[in-house]
């Protein structure tokens, strides 16, 4: 076990390069267990969801080299039965269910377990594959499902009470991509992982249309071939790293983004007072801290809204911003661990059924805290590069599940963090 010692109050200057997305790279992964042939896959991230789910490839197989940011897949020879072992690290390896049930006709799928931020059903993917014609049994934890005679193309409307599912979405496109006939998903997830996904599978001769909007048609295809493909920036990282220059930055650099998929962020961190200058492109942003920075409101929601995996980063800023800031998540409405850590450092944070109001401090001190999922980790780290004192941030392997060498990065512009072994573990 390693902790992550922050020795707040340092200004934030200099450059860092944003990684490839996690949350596109892991159903491209999955993806290219479609086709028999080679797929290469460029900016992978090096973090462990992206790790598990190449282990995971692997025992169900297929030979797969990674070579830093480079992955090669070739699932020439796989079978479909994923244990509860490899599963349980990661939930997101449902999204392996759609390609397998594709591919094999049948698939052994633990279900995932749920996670602090909230039970994390599967109904609306199980929905979705029964739709395209499969059986799903569940079977001492596990998800039995069998198409003997393959899949068949159908109209699914994959709205959940929290709105549209973005991996029930890649699996339902995933699946539908070798179906016989058109599948036509209705209300879909919009998100720019979902978009690159479909891109990644058009590339494979995959035939799909509106991929980015609420309703997606796909037209079965008997093959899908190889190729080589680079995923999208991660925007999640990107917006953490805003926040932070938002924090304590000085004029902080960030080279590889996509200015499109931060728009929501980007809009809040200027209402709030931050400054914020893309280049012409869109491929890099600057960010400066504003002297005099204001409350601002958030109410997450499905892409293009103020993206769930983001507010918890939002809420450290807001914990040290003059004022009172609501921060509402109707996505993920229990993802709040972070704010009684925040409190733990003298933040001013009520919770209640889905929201949280923050009174601005004048100073946030230095604690030992405990990671718990991967954004509220973020939040922690955030929050103790402004802190008075020193912060030790427990279960370090929260943050590294989905942030690339982020003490290199954070080091990289400035701050005084370091890893050290656990001994409190
Ligand atoms: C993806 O999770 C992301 N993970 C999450 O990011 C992100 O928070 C989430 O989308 C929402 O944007 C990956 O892409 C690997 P959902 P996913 O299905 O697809 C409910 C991170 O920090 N729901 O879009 O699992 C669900 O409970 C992670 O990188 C059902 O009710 O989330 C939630 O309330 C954390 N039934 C809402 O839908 C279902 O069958 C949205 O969940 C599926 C979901």
């Amino acid at each position: 076990m390693e902790k992550l010692v922050v020795h707040g109050g340092y200004t934030l200057r200099g450059a860092v390069k944003i990684a490839g997305s996690k949350n596109a790279s892991l159903p491209i992964l999955a993806a290219s267990l479609l086709t028999d042939e080679k797929v290469v896959i460029r900016h992978v991230p090096d973090v462990s969801d992206a790790n598990f789910m190449v282990q995971i490839m692997g025992q169900l197989g297929a030979s797969v080299e990674r070579s830093s940011g480079t992955v090669r897949v070739n699932a020439q020879n796989i079978h479909a039965e994923a244990t509860y072992e490899q599963v349980r690290k990661m939930r997101a390896s449902i999204c392996l269910m759609g390609p397998l049930v594709a591919r094999m006709q049948r698939c052994v799928i633990p279900l995932p377990g749920g996670c602090v931020i909230g039970d994390r059903p599967v109904d609306l993917h199980i929905r979705a594959i029964q739709a395209l014609g499969a059986s799903v049994q569940v079977e001492r934890g596990n998800l039995i499902i069998e198409a003997p005679n393959g899949l068949t193309g159908a109209v699914v409307d994959l709205r959940g009470d929290h709105g549209p599912t973005v991996l029930g979405t890649d699996n339902l496109m995933m699946a539908a991509v070798l179906a016989k006939g058109t599948t036509v998903i209705e209300s879909a997830a919009a998100e720019p992982e979902v978009v690159d996904l479909a891109n990644f599978l058009i590339k494979m001769g995959a035939k799909i249309e509106g991929a980015g909007t609420r309703r997606i048609v796909i037209e079965g295809v008997e093959k899908l071939h190889g190729c080589d493909y680079t995923v999208i920036p991660d925007r999640i990282e990107a917006g953490t790293f805003m926040v932070a220059a938002a924090m304590m930055g000085d004029g902080v650099t960030l080279f590889n983004v996509c200015r499109e998929h931060l728009e929501t962020i980007t809009e809040l961190l200027i209402k709030c007072g931050h400054s914020i200058e893309f280049n012409e492109k869109g491929t890099s942003v600057t960010i400066i801290a504003g002297k005099n920075p204001k409350p601002g409101e958030i109410k997450t929601a499905p892409y293009p809204g103020y993206p769930t995996d983001m507010q918890a980063q939002m809420t450290a800023l807001f914990a040290v911003t003059p004022g009172i800031s609501v921060v509402k998540d109707s996505i993920f409405p229990q993802r709040f661990m972070h704010c009684s850590e925040l409190k733990r450092m003298g933040a001013d944070i009520k919770v209640d059924n889905g929201t949280a109001v923050i009174s601005g401090v004048d100073k946030l001190s230095g604690a030992p805290v405990m990671a718990s999922d991967l954004r509220a980790s973020a939040a922690l780290v955030l929050a103790a590069l402004k802190a008075e004192g020193t912060t030790e941030i427990h279960r370090l392997y929260h943050i590294d599940r989905g942030y690339e060498n982020i003490c290199d990065k954070l080091l990289g512009i400035g701050a005084a963090v370091e890893r050290l072994p656990d001994v409190e573990e």
